[in-house]
């Protein structure tokens, strides 16, 4: 039997990102065995795998990191020493196990010599099964074998400081490591996973351990039914895994599986970048945090009643910290005199704008001036699934007005996979040289913001390059 890894595991062992090897899986050059990955397989599709280098993997967890306002976990990385303890000796006890049967199978391997030298009445047959046996035990692909003995010795490690969670009934699976509950590695995962509050007081994060052990890591005030016990059921903001987890949890796959919510929020942060733009940031109450979906919407009312519709720039992975960025403030002063501590009312989320998660084609996001703010969220979040199998970020805008250009940069610098061109200057000129770039759209998802006029050209444009209806995603601002 193979000894199988699953795609984060053999992402993370041979340090590249689950696309990259989504990408290897699709073009024949690695194969899965009911979507696992065989260590041998693993080791001919990377055969020049540094065991110790983690370098693009580093640079994607810190894109992670800053999109969910955190650091980058704390100085250890690794769970609590109780977590460490629980796992150490479930470890301790299958290396056990694993070196009684190596000492069987030893024992057999004496026997059978022994009997061979016995029995066998033909010489040259017994003196072939011998030299045989005697090769095979030398050699044994010995570098090969060394390899994935390395593989399998940092994969044990792995398995240490991080296990794995299996969602069903979507198949989603994710590492959880360092301290994190199983939710907060699920939002950094990019996996929109069921919850309201993230610390224990409300119970929408309530799913059923199917198998596997977890650790509470922190009190909660939401009180399970002795019933919702017995099944099994834990809150996945206040648990972490001891051992790697199946479980039955409530995801969203479409709009219409998160409720409009309300909430009233607190302006934390105001970042004026020009007369006409600025860039808010609401922070939720403990409590309650806003659930959405990538590139979606959120309607903002202000105590005097003011209020207007904006898209939400930041990442779900952070449904506390929410950034927008308001535009056309002559037409909007209530907003434009918006102080820190402000109470904003919000209603979210809204609209169909959202990232095409199951789609293996390449993404490219074409975003005029402020229409940068829904397409910074869906590339966060593209970023955090890892499942995207490139991105290209085409930002069209008057000079001067690419208002978080060092941030697209920092993407394109981190990612091998992710391109960045800015543009100044006529619409029209523009989308010419995208599609100069891009004549041929039918193997493509394109994902389009702005205001009207833009949407409108491009749209027509895109659509005289043959760009396929349901490949075409739209974002316009108001
Ligand atoms: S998210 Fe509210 S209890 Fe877990």
């Amino acid at each position: 039997m193979p000894q199988l890894l699953t795609l984060s595991r053999a992402a993370r062992l041979v340090g590249v990102t689950r696309s990259a090897l989504q990408k290897k899986i699709r073009r024949g050059e690695l194969s899965t065995f009911e979507g696992e990955i065989a260590i041998t397989d693993l080791l001919r599709a990377y055969p020049d795998t540094k065991m110790h280098d983690t370098t693009m993997l580093e640079r994607v967890e810190r894109i992670k990191a800053e999109a969910m306002h955190t650091t980058q976990r704390d100085d250890t990385g690794l769970p609590t020493p109780q977590v460490l303890v629980a796992r150490l000796t479930l470890i301790s006890k299958e290396l056990l196990s694993t070196k009684s049967e190596l000492k069987r199978y030893l024992e057999l391997f004496d026997t059978l010599t022994q009997k061979l030298s016995e029995a066998a009445d033909d010489n040259s047959l017994r003196s072939t099964l011998q030299n045989w046996l005697k090769t095979e035990m030398q050699s044994n692909e010995k570098k090969d074998t060394d390899k994935a003995a390395e593989l399998l010795a940092k994969d044990t490690v792995l398995r240490i400081i991080a296990a794995q969670v299996k969602m069903i009934p979507s198949g989603h699976e994710y590492l959880v490591e360092g301290k994190d509950s199983i939710l907060e590695a699920a939002l950094r995962n990019g996996l929109s996973m069921n919850y309201g509050c993230d610390n224990g007081n409300c119970g929408l994060c309530k799913a059923r351990i199917i198998s596997g052990e977890v650790q509470q890591i922190r009190h909660h005030d939401y009180i399970l039914s002795e019933a919702e016990k017995q099944m099994g059921y834990k809150l996945m903001c206040c648990n972490t895994p001891l051992t790697d987890l199946v479980i039955e949890a409530a995801e969203a796959h479409s709009v219409a599986d998160i409720p409009l919510q309300q909430i009233e929020t607190k302006v934390k942060k105001l970042e004026r970048l020009h007369d006409n733009l600025l860039v808010l940031h609401l922070q939720t109450p403990r409590s309650k945090t806003l659930r959405f979906l990538a590139g979606q919407s959120a309607t903002l009312t202000l105590k005097e009643g003011n209020s207007a519709e904006y898209f939400i720039a930041s990442c779900p992975c952070d449904g506390r910290q929410l950034e927008f960025h308001l535009d056309n403030l002559s037409d909007n002063p209530a907003f434009s005199s918006l102080k820190k501590g402000q109470m904003v009312n919000l209603e979210a989320p809204k609209g169909e704008f959202i990232l095409q998660e199951e789609s293996t084609r390449p993404a490219l996001f074409l975003a005029y001036a402020h229409g940068f703010a829904p397409i910074k969220s869906l590339i966060e979040h593209g970023i955090a699934l890892e499942t995207v199998s490139s991105f290209h970020l085409y930002w069209i805008a008057q000079p001067g007005g690419h208002y978080q250009n060092n941030l697209c940069r920092a993407w394109a610098d981190a990612l091998d996979n992710f391109q960045y061109t800015p543009l100044t200057g006529d619409i029209k000129q523009s989308l010419t040289r995208v599609l100069e770039d891009y004549p041929e759209l039918k193997d493509v998802e394109v994902y389009l913001s702005g205001p009207k006029s833009f949407v409108a050209d491009a749209e027509a444009m895109l659509r005289e390059h043959n760009l396929p209806e349901t490949q075409l995603h739209v974002g316009e601002l108001n």
